[in-house]
């Protein structure tokens, strides 16, 4: 069995719908042998990180960037999974208008230092996410569970 872990922070019911939009593709039935556990970002520690197979990240854009929760998670796990997460594929939904360029460049940032290998497009949505938009985020959550498929 494999573990996919959802780090998010959903501060807003557009963001809700996003995250359960993730997780219903990422249980979705036709994916065997995954587990799916989401933590909230200020509450995920080292451990939630290194006993999963690969990730979900999820967050508004803030003041240009990754909301400052999904930074405190990496910030306090950081140096703690370097090098036992290397290769790990990941995802990301990303809910804001401006800025939301600077918080693809935080993740872009952080991945790399980790070694983290891209499993799918980031989802960038603005306002109300329409049908489409969620669909995109089921997508995402389905992608990345099937890259982990045995
Ligand atoms: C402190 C703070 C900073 C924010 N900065 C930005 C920003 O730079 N760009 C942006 O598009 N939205 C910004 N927002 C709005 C959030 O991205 C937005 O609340 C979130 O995506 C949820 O959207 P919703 O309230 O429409 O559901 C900010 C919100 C807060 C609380």
């Amino acid at each position: 069995m494999s573990t996919l872990l959802v780090v998010h922070h959903t501060p807003s019911p557009h963001c809700q719908a996003m995250f359960e939009a993730v997780l219903r593709g990422a249980t979705d039935p036709e994916i065997e042998g995954v587990d799916v556990v989401r933590r909230a970002a200020l509450s995920v520690s080292a451990s939630d990180f290194l006993a999963a197979d690969g990730y979900v990240l999820g967050s508004p854009a803030n003041l240009g960037s990754i909301s400052g929760a999904l930074k405190h998670a990496f910030d306090g796990s950081y140096y703690q999974i370097l090098d036992s997460t290397r290769g790990r594929p990941f995802g990301l939904y990303l809910h804001g208008n401006e800025g939301v360029e600077g918080a693809e460049r935080a993740i872009d940032s952080i991945t790399t230092g980790l070694g983290w290998t891209k499993a799918a497009e980031y989802v960038a949505i603005s306002n109300k996410p329409t049908a489409q938009d969620l669909e995109a985020c089921w997508e995402l959550g389905a992608t990345v569970a099937a890259s982990l498929m045995g």
